[in-house]
């Protein structure tokens, strides 16, 4: 068990009317939270503002899943920093896999989205993963301190201060295989090196490193009892109110 306070995610991706994430939302505010995490939703942009509205004043912080790099301007279909953080997140998941793999997001673009976070103060939640092949090829570390030093590139410890960071394998997510407990201390415990090389031995101490990759009310229990897991980045079963408030109340 983390020593860090720990933090229950649920990316909610493309899922959810307004009627639903309301009552998703509702759910959660009376599941409890006996490990004091910090408990994160990121609905889509079209419930965010409502589904922030009715977590005012509970213990559950909004996220969005992704935020453009400019502040505003002519971006047909895109959503700025400003208008997430006007509608009332606190966090920015950036860099999640189906935005690298389906909409192109590259390590480049990504840099710029940091930056465009940490100007208008929105928490931001790295996401890193390797592909099935990339596992198999043994480049597993290789391919997470790549995305980790370029997507990151040009900022400091300070500049960086309070980010988290998701290791998602992308043969994990959506699939039912879940890494094995064993598999992701390995590798958030690589991750924690690279940000004590990087940052320092304190920064790297000081962050939460959440695994994502089909957790479940089932497989939580043994992966938050692992050392280096700081929590937990959860899709399929966040959307589901008693599972979600199960993962939320580990043991
Ligand atoms: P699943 O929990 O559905 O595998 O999704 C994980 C994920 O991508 C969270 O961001």
């Amino acid at each position: 068990m983390t020593k860090r306070t720990p933090i229950i995610a649920g990316n909610w991706k493309m899922h959810n009317t307004l009627a639903e994430s309301a009552a998703l939302i509702e759910a959660l505010k009376t599941a409890g939270n006996k490990n004091n995490a910090e408990v994160i939703v990121a609905p889509s942009f079209t419930s965010l503002a409502k589904v922030a509205e009715l977590a005012k004043g509970s213990h559950i912080q909004v996220s969005c899943q992704d935020v453009h790099w400019e502040d505003k301007g002519a971006f047909t279909s895109a959503v700025s920093p400003v208008q997430a953080k006007d509608a009332g997140a606190t966090h920015a998941i950036l860099g999640h896999s189906e935005r690298r793999s389906v909409f192109g997001d590259t390590d480049e673009i990504l840099n710029k989205k940091v930056a465009a976070a940490l100007r208008h103060g929105l928490t931001i939640i790295f996401c890193v993963g390797e592909t099935l092949q990339e596992r198999e090829a043994n480049e597993t570390i290789a391919v997470i301190n790549s995305q980790l030093e370029n997507g990151l590139k040009g900022y400091t410890a300070e500049d960086l201060k309070g980010m988290v960071i998701a290791y998602e394998p992308v043969w994990a997510i959506g699939t039912g295989k879940t890494a094995t407990p064993e598999q992701a201390q390995e590798v958030h415990a690589a991750i924690r090196q690279f940000l004590a090389d990087k940052y320092g031995k304190e920064y790297a101490e000081a962050t939460r490193i959440l695994y994502g990759g089909s957790v479940k009310d089932s497989n939580v229990d043994e992966i938050m009892a692992q050392p280096d897991v700081d929590g937990a980045l959860v899709g399929g079963q966040a959307l589901l109110a008693d599972k979600f408030a199960r993962i939320i109340n580990f043991n």
